[in-house]
């Protein structure tokens, strides 16, 4: 199954999804297409087999994505801004959930909305000459695609505060010191260290990848001793996997392990 896109590019090579939010003359801008768009294309990462892990970036040199479109958020009413925010909640939580990694490579600005894509990704890389921030409250409005809860699990509630409140912009530095993203690259490196470190990733166990997204995210929002038992049932059913034998077979063997996702 595979969809086809307006908004958005969707490349495959060996293994890896490149989806490049497409709309360079509004900056990526969110519009409720993209929206739409974007759950799709996380969804399809999920269900193809051809595919084993995603990078998300946007095209152009400038922006990853500078936010939802304010155009749209200018003609909505209460009761329709209540349902784009939960539309648009609901597909970043497909990329949080997404059982393969999905890397965001922060090619340019990436505020509000943007900001929130990245943040639903599991790792954020950001080119030397990104700018983040969620600038929401400039316009009398709040975050609405799970900026002021991610943000907080991220870098913490009082530099979480201090950057809504604000809606001051930081650089790719900055972000990094408050561990916002993981990297920072040089423009042109980007996509190349984004695709490394996914094939880093794949070349460990999917159904161990998989069982360590599920674990950290759903633990993080659980309290600790729940979280130790989720982990202890991740542990265990490995244990019913060929991938955890061929694992710990090739290490005794000393060879690289051949995992199967089985
Ligand atoms: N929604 C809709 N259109 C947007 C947009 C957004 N979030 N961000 C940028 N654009 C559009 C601009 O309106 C402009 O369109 P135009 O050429 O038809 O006038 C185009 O993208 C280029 O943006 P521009 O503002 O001219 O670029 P810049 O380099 O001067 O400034 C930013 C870049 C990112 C600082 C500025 O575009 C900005 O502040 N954008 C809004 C950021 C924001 O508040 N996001 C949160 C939204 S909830």
């Amino acid at each position: 199954m595979s969809s086809t896109y307006t908004h958005l590019d969707f490349d495959v090579r060996d293994r890896v999804a490149t989806i490049t939010i497409n709309r360079p003359e509004k900056l990526n801008a969110l519009n409720d297409a993209i929206i739409a768009e974007l759950g799709r294309a996380i969804d399809d990462v999920v269900a193809r087999t051809d595919i084993r892990g995603a990078i998300l970036t946007g095209a152009g040199s400038k922006a990853f994505v500078a936010g939802a479109d304010i155009e749209e958020l200018a003609r909505q009413t209460p009761f329709e801004g209540r349902a784009r925010s939960i539309r648009g909640q609901k597909v970043l939580a497909r990329f949080d959930d997404s059982p393969k990694p999905v890397v965001a490579a922060i090619n340019g600005f990436a505020l509000g909305g943007g900001c929130e894509l990245a943040m639903a990704c599991h790792m954020r890389l950001a080119a030397e000459t990104a700018k983040l921030g969620l600038p929401e409250v400039k316009l009398g409005i709040s975050p609405g695609y799970g900026g002021t809860q991610r943000l907080a699990r991220l870098v913490g509630k009082g530099r979480a505060l201090e950057l809504v409140l604000s809606g001051q912009m930081i650089d790719a530095a900055e972000a990094y010191r408050i561990g916002l993203v993981n990297r920072v690259v040089s423009a042109s490196e980007l996509l190349p260290t984004a695709d490394a470190l996914l094939r880093q990733i794949l070349a460990n166990g999917p159904i161990a990848v998989a069982l360590c997204i599920d674990a950290i995210n759903r633990g993080s929002d659980m309290a600790l001793d729940q979280g130790l038992a989720l982990e202890a049932d991740a542990f265990g059913l490995l244990g019913s996997t060929e991938d955890m034998r061929e694992g710990l077979r090739a290490f005794l063997e000393k060879r690289p392990a051949q995992f199967g996702g089985r």
